[in-house]
Order: structure tokens, then sequence, then C-alpha cells
């Protein structure tokens, strides 16, 4: 099966989405993780991307859909996947139409996560992750069950994303809204959209998302 998991910065799409991955062996498909892993790397698409992603504003069409098409050609992705921060603009929308015609492949579902703009800034100015092995973390939400040490790995390094600052965080939430909001009613002509209470907790947003996977 394929998704879109849909909803502005901080919704909890790549907290979703780790958990299907995790419990559905589905492939995330993060194109900021994609560009971050190229900043790090400081490879020409990296580096053509760093500026714009720290000021809050979208990578060209043409670069992003770029690495997607090359990940797409994953063969784990054949287990099906989550595209998480793709489609954001009409344009990504068409050419993800395109290339998925061209790959054989097919979209089943469009899960919009329906949040406060508000709360969303308190989430994404709290939230850091092990810088090991990449565990989220919450200043207020989620600390590590001992100060300091990851959950997961025990290491004792960790990291904030340099766009997770208020201004850049406001940036990014007026980008949704002017780019990314207008597709939704592309996908409802297709009558594959659900939405979902992003509010909720964690767990009872993976369970709504888990019905509409088994078509409940
Ligand atoms: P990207 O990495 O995609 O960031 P984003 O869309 O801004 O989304 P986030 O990762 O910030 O949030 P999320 O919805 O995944 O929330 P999370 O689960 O982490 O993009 C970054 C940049 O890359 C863009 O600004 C752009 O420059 C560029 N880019 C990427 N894709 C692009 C594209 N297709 N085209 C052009 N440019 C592109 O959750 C956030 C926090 O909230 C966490 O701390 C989490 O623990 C907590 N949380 C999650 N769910 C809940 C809940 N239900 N209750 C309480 N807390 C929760």
């Amino acid at each position: 099966m394929n998704i879109i998991l849909l909803g502005p910065p901080g919704a909890g799409k790549g907290t979703q989405a780790g958990r299907l991955e995790q419990d559905r062996g589905m492939v995330q498909l993060s194109t900021g993780d994609m560009l971050r892993a190229a900043v790090a790397a400081r490879s020409p698409v990296g580096l053509e991307a760093k500026a714009v992603m720290d000021a809050g504003d979208l990578v060209s069409d043409e670069l992003v859909t770029g690495i997607l098409s090359d990940r797409l050609d994953g063969e784990d992705v054949k287990q099906g996947f989550i595209l998480d921060g793709y489609p954001r603009t009409a344009g990504q929308a068409e050419a993800l139409e395109r290339l998925l015609a061209e790959k054989g492949m097919s979209l089943h579902h469009v899960i919009e996560l329906s949040v406060d703009e508000d709360a969303l800034v308190d989430r994404i100015t709290g939230r850091f992750s092990c810088a090991s092995c990449g565990a989220g973390y919450h200043d207020r939400y989620k600390q590590p069950a001992v100060a300091e040490t990851c959950d997961v790995c025990s290491s004792t390094n960790f990291k904030r994303r340099p766009d997770d600052n208020e201004e850049t965080v406001r940036n990014r939430l007026l980008e949704y809204r002017a780019k990314t909001a207008p597709i939704i009613p592309y996908y409802e002509a297709k009558g594959i959209v659900s939405r979902i209470d992003g509010m909720a907790p964690i767990a009872e947003v993976e369970a709504s998302i888990e019905c509409i996977l088994d078509g409940g």
C-alpha cells in the first residue's frame, strides 16, 4: 500500500511514518530527511538546498522530484511507501502522478493530519533528536527516561534542526498554507483523502491511521 501523509510542519508526519515503518514494514520516504542527508554530505543538491531550508522556504520542484524519483527505484519501496513531506506544490503533485505512472505504481490513500497552528510552533521549537540513532524527543512532551541519555541507543549526544526556530517555523507554515494546502482538492477529486485529528495523542493518531489502512 502506498500513501501520502499530508500536514503542516510539526503535524506529526515523521512521527507517524516512523511508526508505520516499524509496525507494517512500509518504507518512509521523507524528502526533508533526503535533503538533510544531502546537506550533511555537502553534495551539489545539498549545497543548493541548504540556504533555502534554513529560511523555511521550499526547495525547487525539479530538485526535490529528482531525488524522490531516484529513491522510488529502490527495491524496498515495492513493500509499500509513506510519502512524508512530498508533494508540497501543485507541480509536485503532477510530477508524482507522472512518476508513479512511469514506474507502474499507484497511490491508495492521502491522510491529512489537521492541527492547531499555535501548538505546532510549540511542538517544533521543543523538538530534538538523538545524534546517533535519530530517535525523536521533546523538551516537554517526550523527555528521555534517563536525563540526557537516549532511550534507544544510550547515546548522550543530541541535536536540533537548524530550521526549528520560531521565525522559520512561521515561514514554513505560510508556505504550507500558500502552496501545499491547495493541493488537497486535487486528491479529494480522486476520492482518496481522509482527515485525522492530529492534536490527539500520538497513539490515538496512529490507531486512526491504521483504521484507514485496514479499510475501517
Ligand atoms: P520536512 O523535514 O519535511 O519538515 P516539515 O514538513 O516542516 O515537517 P516536520 O518534520 O517539521 O514535522 P512533522 O510533521 O514530521 O512532525 P514530527 O512528527 O517531527 O522539511 C524541511 C524543509 O525541507 C522544508 O522547510 C523545505 O525547505 C525542505 N523540503 C522538504 N520536502 C520538500 C519538498 N517536497 N519540496 C520542497 N522543499 C522541501 O513532530 C513534531 C514534534 O511534535 C515532535 O517533537 C513529536 O514528538 C511531536 N508530536 C508529534 N505528534 C504529536 C502528537 N500527536 N501529540 C503531541 N506531540 C506530537
